[in-house]
């Protein structure tokens, strides 16, 4: 009998057409709803590898669903949605998507840095809807970005590659990390700061930590008060890394300036979110890693980590480093 692999969205056919030369192939139908919990726990209970996104929940009732479970192929680099230290006990190997999306990444949260330094959302949106009046000395002022100071919290190769970015606009880099990188700070210039020290003399504080127990909530209130009142922040990480009501009272008391947030606690953010109704935040869908090249690149190492372990070798991008095949007897 032939493997069965489960994917939680609907991706294209030529992703499909490729592994169904291996393997029989389950996919939920839809590709802008998540499939429905149930759903996937009676595939999980049949399946040897489960392709799945950010968005599903992936807890110990998906994981000891089956006894057939061999590897999830998460199309992320972050796991927070898995339970990896039950993966670990059941033998299933977790695998992500590092590398390959990078600089995608990198691009957007520069982007969204930008979006929001120079007021570009809301300045689009003033032409489009027939608002723009005449020319103004202070027409949609914003701030620079150039020669500024960026401090970046959480510098894996996604921080790594927004500060490569900030060297081309001559910003002063701060960085604060779990580790050291004596590699970045000679390369590029970046100096390590305590977090207190980053929030305070940073003009962007750029978020791009792993979502933890220890990194839950990092920015409360009492950080954004220590933050200069003409920061901006900004957020590509995961959404609960950021007590939302409390960056909402620090912008609406402009205690900081504003805000271009790609992630947030729930996804999707409801519209009437209070957030939303700011004019100096920038809001995208989660859309870091999203381009045509990146999204397919992350797509194939997911088939490739997957065949991996399939055939009794070793995946590409193992998040659980110490996972070994349970042996069932
Ligand atoms: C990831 O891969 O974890 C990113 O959040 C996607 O944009």
């Amino acid at each position: 009998m032939r493997p069965y692999i489960y994917i939680t969205r609907k991706l294209p056919d030529a992703v499909i057409n490729e592994m169904q030369q291996k393997f029989d192939v389950g996919m939920w139908d839809y590709e802008d709803v998540p499939v429905p919990k149930e759903v996937l726990l009676l595939e999980a209970r049949k399946a040897d590898a489960l392709m799945t996104m950010l968005s599903d929940a992936i807890d110990e009732t998906v994981l000891t669903a089956g006894d057939n479970l061999k590897v999830i192929a998460n199309l992320a680099v972050g796991f927070d949605n898995i339970d990896v230290k039950t993966a670990c006990r059941e033998g299933i190997a977790i695998c992500n998507t590092p590398d390959v999306l990078t600089d995608t990444t990198a691009d957007l949260t520069f982007g969204l840095l930008m979006a929001a330094a120079r007021r570009i959302v809301e300045a689009a949106e003033v032409v489009k809807e027939g608002n723009w009046k005449s020319w103004s000395p202070l027409l949609l002022a914003g701030h620079d970005i150039h020669h500024k100071t960026i401090g970046i919290v959480g510098m894996g190769k996604i921080g790594e590659a927004v500060a490569r970015r900030a060297t081309g606009f001559e910003m002063n880099i701060l960085y604060h990390n779990r580790t050291r990188k004596p590699e970045v700070e000679q390369q590029l210039g970046a100096v390590y700061a305590s977090f207190e020290e980053l929030v305070g003399k940073s003009d962007y504080i750029v978020c791009l930590t792993p979502l933890t127990e220890e990194t839950k909530n990092m920015f409360t209130r009492e950080v954004f008060n220590q933050m200069k009142r003409s920061a901006i922040f900004i957020n590509a990480s995961r959404g609960p890394v950021v007590d939302e009501q409390a960056l909402y009272e620090a912008l609406v008391a402009g205690e900081i300036s504003g805000a271009g947030l790609d992630v947030f606690e729930k996804e999707p953010i409801n519209a009437d979110h209070p957030l939303l109704q700011l004019p100096n935040v920038v809001a995208l869908p989660h859309i870091g890693s999203s381009s045509v090249e990146t999204r397919t690149a992350m797509m194939q190492l997911c088939i490739d980590n997957i065949e991996s372990v399939l055939e009794g070798n070793k995946p590409k991008t193992l998040v659980n480093k110490e996972w070994k095949p349970l042996v069932r007897v």
